[in-house]
């Protein structure tokens, strides 16, 4: 039977949030119902609901989640009722080029669920990232669920599901991080931040955090940042070199999204370095570079897409990771609200005042 249950709907362009009674269908062959128990909000959310990513609305928003599953459609043998499970928004088919070339992270054929959630009146709802999960119920493919240990708090876990993913994930997955190194991290929002988390889990020596906010320095040194630089005060890429010996960085991650940083990281880095790009850009940004300086440096430049994070590997590993005390992921967590607040959270967001606001049911 499907049921109704509350969820927080963008009902058009720049209008606010608003709690409403959605639908959700019984699980179809290969879906699971998850009865959440928490939801990060994150920017991506708030960029939905003012038209950014598509027209798509009605929105169901909320993407960085945590629950229990439900019930379970034909078919689903990876997941049962009553697993505590992270929700991922990239559930890999396992047979794309990507997947078969044993590059799952860039598979290009995601799985989410095949029918639609809706309002009271029968309109079909876009849930954000093929989640929607600021709704006490969400509707879900089972392989966007990850089972972890059930022992961590789910407003903890949750946060695996996007943002803080991305960056552990840019660290050590992308950027590939290792022992002794030292990371340069320009941006230090919630995912530059988690990248530094992330380099501290994996042994960098040495990680310099850039940001023109000095509010956000004081926290990324909490987060394991052993130098920080304000770029609004002195020249992040001379700061970066004069503190690596006049090298640059081995590793250097873009966590805004701009040309004037993306261009910091490319000379922030050691020659032989790998820049890594997380910040995304808007289509009209472009990036001018003499071409003999991109020739005639080595090293790498690679974007990292969701932390090219494989859920079913890593999210485990963090919540055991967390749970042994060697990462603070609780660290990320602001403040928790109810439904009704995510219109206040996104101005909290947008002043820059929390690392993460997160739902909790
Ligand atoms: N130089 C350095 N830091 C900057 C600059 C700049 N020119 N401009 C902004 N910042 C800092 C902000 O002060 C803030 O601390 O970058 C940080 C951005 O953080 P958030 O806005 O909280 O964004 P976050 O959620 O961390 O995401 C960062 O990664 O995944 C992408 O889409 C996401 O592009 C976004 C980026
Ligand atoms: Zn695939
Ligand atoms: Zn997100």
């Amino acid at each position: 039977m499907a049921q109704q249950v509350q969820g927080v709907i963008a009902p058009g362009k720049n209008e606010p949030v608003r709690v409403e009674t959605i639908v959700i269908p019984d699980p179809g062959p290969g879906e699971a119902v998850v009865k959440i128990q928490a939801c990060g909000v994150c920017h991506t959310d708030l960029h939905y609901k003012q038209g950014g990513i598509n027209d798509e609305f009605p929105f169901l928003l909320g993407h960085e989640a945590a629950g229990v599953v439900e019930s379970v459609g034909e078919g689903v043998t990876d997941v049962a009722p009553g697993d505590f499970v992270v929700l991922n928004w990239r559930a890999v088919c396992g047979q794309c080029r990507a997947c078969l070339r044993g590059r799952p992270w860039y598979c290009f054929d995601t799985h989410n669920a095949e029918q639609k959630m809706t309002l009271l009146d029968g309109t079909e709802l876009s849930p954000a990232l093929g989640i929607g999960a600021f709704a006490e119920k969400t509707l879900v493919a089972s392989g966007q669920c990850t089972k972890v240990d059930p022992e961590v708090a789910p407003e903890v876990a949750g946060l695996l599901g996007c943002g803080v993913m991305a960056g552990i994930g840019a660290a050590i997955n992308t950027g590939q991080v290792g022992r002794g190194d030292s990371v340069a991290v320009i941006g230090c929002g919630g995912v530059g931040d988690a990248a530094i988390a992330g380099s501290r889990l994996a042994g960098a020596a040495k990680i310099i955090a850039v940001d023109i906010d000095d509010r956000k320095l004081e926290t990324a040194k909490k987060m394991g940042a052993t130098h920080t630089v304000n770029s609004r005060t002195s020249d992040p890429v001379e700061a970066i070199r004069a503190l690596t010996d006049g090298n640059g960085a081995d590793v250097v991650i873009e966590a805004v999204g701009r040309p004037e940083t993306y261009q910091q990281a490319f000379y922030a880095r050691d020659l032989a370095g790998t820049v890594v790009l997380v910040g995304v850009p808007t289509p009209e940004m472009k990036l001018e570079l003499p071409l003999l300086d991109v020739f005639g440096r080595g090293g790498s430049l690679k974007s990292s897409w969701y932390g090219d994070c494989l859920p079913s590997r890593d999210f485990p590993m963090l919540v055991d990771l967390h749970q042994q005390g060697r990462l603070d992921l609780a660290a990320f967590v602001t403040e928790t609200i109810g439904l009704g607040d995510i219109e206040q959270a996104f101005a909290r967001m947008h002043d820059g005042d929390v690392l993460r606001s997160v739902v909790v049911f």
